[in-house]
């Protein structure tokens, strides 16, 4: 795939229906609500480290205490179901359950997810587990984290042991979230934790990531899981001086990088060239391919907005994205959310139109779709107006994408709750459900009860 276009339609459209038994439901990743940073035996993980280093996080936020769902989830399943939501996508934190990374297992944290999992089925809601949304142990990170090899072996055992306990009640499992992010904020621009900043030990950190979704994937086959998904943050690449040479290696770094090696089992040429300049290859072994390359059900999908590239001479390269000198990443110049991305709902249509041509084996979920706004009480109501749209403009992307094809299962909105955006802390609000950080009172937002509705018909009302 080179050059992208995107298509605009018109907001305000008549009713869509979507096709029976697609699922809806709700996201939200272990560190970003949980709080109990320390409670019942968890370890420290590499964001408890990273948040607490001044400059790192805004205000110095850290997920102490987050949403407090670790006490609250009872609530917060209760306003699942007063949404109707079908699917509930959560994280399990690695150091709850492997305190160092390996070894000793703690049972007071895999006590937590079987709560949490029982009381989702109580009400009628399936439990969608990720195993790794960012919490690597600390412990493993001083071990060499996901720049070395080992890692990718304690994330299969640490996957073993948790759908040991849980396999029987939970179907959906999804390995590793958005392993671009992890590599390439984490060990290349540092924006996130670990905070390093060497582009050999990002491209040594996806490989290993990879290699921990197979091993990962078999291990969870041994043990009978029903559905397998690894998702991945994609990004239509789109350049906007009419080359596409530039749009090309971005797309090859940000997307086919993980896509290729995981559902085709081979890397594309262009990334392979760009990572030899950067510490070389010597870290991909005879073989990893082949078991990076399990057979996955489901591919699930985080989309957020298109990328904007230029051809750009004098331009150094960006700091996530090595060997990209010479390419500018343009600024948005349309409508954009409370992070300054750009709103373009035509983006996801693109991008399931041609994974699904391109990678037509493998069914297709959105894990991730939403937007930050900066939201305000009034009263005991939240008027977010600006995500309702949002919202509405992705769900007829998507809803077009099945129209041409695509085999788009279901649709999961980033988030149910607000909660610690990473290095923004609490300042961006993705949730549809408001929540006060002082009293951690939750308030559904106008968008969660659109979407309540939107759930109920299965589908959009006329606009
Ligand atoms: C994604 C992350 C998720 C959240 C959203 C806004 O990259 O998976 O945790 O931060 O972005």
């Amino acid at each position: 795939m080179t050059a992208e276009t995107i298509t605009t339609r018109e907001a305000g459209s008549p009713g869509l229906a979507f096709p029976d038994g697609f699922v809806w439901g709700a996201a939200t990743a272990a560190y970003q609500i949980e709080g109990a940073a320390a409670e019942d035996g968890r370890g420290p993980s590499i964001w408890d480290t990273f948040s607490k280093v001044p400059g790192n996080v805004a205000d110095g936020h850290t997920g102490d205490v987050a949403c407090d769902h670790y006490h609250r989830y009872a609530e917060d399943v209760r306003l699942m179901t007063e949404l109707g939501l079908a699917a509930y996508r959560f994280s399990v934190a690695w150091p709850r359950i492997l305190p160092a990374g390996a070894g000793r297992v703690n049972a007071a944290g895999l006590d937590f997810y079987d709560r949490l999992v029982d009381e989702l089925l109580a009400h009628g809601i399936a439990p969608y587990a990720t195993l790794y949304h960012w919490d690597l142990p600390q412990a493993l990170e001083d071990a060499g984290g996901w720049a070395v090899r080992d890692t990718a072996a304690r994330f299969a055992d640490y996957a073993a042991v948790v759908h040991e306990r849980l396999g029987d009640r939970v179907r959906t499992w999804t390995t590793l979230n958005e392993p671009w992010v992890a590599s390439f904020l984490g060990y290349c621009s540092g924006v996130h934790a670990p905070g390093r900043r060497d582009p050999a030990a990002a491209f040594r950190a996806a490989h290993h990531l990879l290699l921990g979704h197979g091993l990962a994937t078999q291990a969870l086959r041994a043990g009978g899981a029903a559905e397998i998904a690894l998702t991945l943050n994609l990004s239509p690449v789109i350049q906007v001086d009419g080359g596409e040479r530039e749009a090309t290696l971005v797309d090859g770094l940000m997307n086919r990088q993980f896509l290729d090696p995981a559902l085709r089992g081979r890397y594309p040429e262009d990334v392979l060239d760009v990572a030899a300049r950067h510490g070389g290859l010597g870290h991909i072994r005879d073989g990893d391919l082949a078991v990076v390359h399990q057979p996955i059900d489901l591919l699930g999908i985080n989309y957020y907005n298109p990328s904007f590239v230029s051809a750009a001479p004098a331009e150094p390269a960006n700091p996530a994205f090595p060997g990209t000198e010479g390419i500018r990443f343009e600024p948005p110049t349309g409508p954009t959310t409370a992070m300054d991305w750009p709103i373009e709902p035509g983006g996801l249509e693109t991008l399931l139109v041609r994974l699904s041509r391109d990678y037509p084996e493998v069914g297709l979920l959105v894990t991730e779709n939403g937007a930050a706004f900066d939201d305000r009480p009034d009263g005991d109501r939240v008027h977010d107006d600006d995500r309702i749209g949002y919202l509405d403009g992705h769900l007829r992307a998507a809803h077009a994408a099945i129209t041409a094809g695509a085999d788009l299962r279901g649709y999961l909105v980033w988030s149910l709750l607000d909660n610690f955006e990473w290095a923004y802390g609490y300042h961006k609000r993705f949730g549809i459900v408001y929540v006060d950080f002082e009293t951690r009172r939750r308030v559904p937002k106008d968008s969660a009860l659109w979407y309540r509705d939107v759930i109920a018909r299965n589908g959009l009302g006329s606009a």
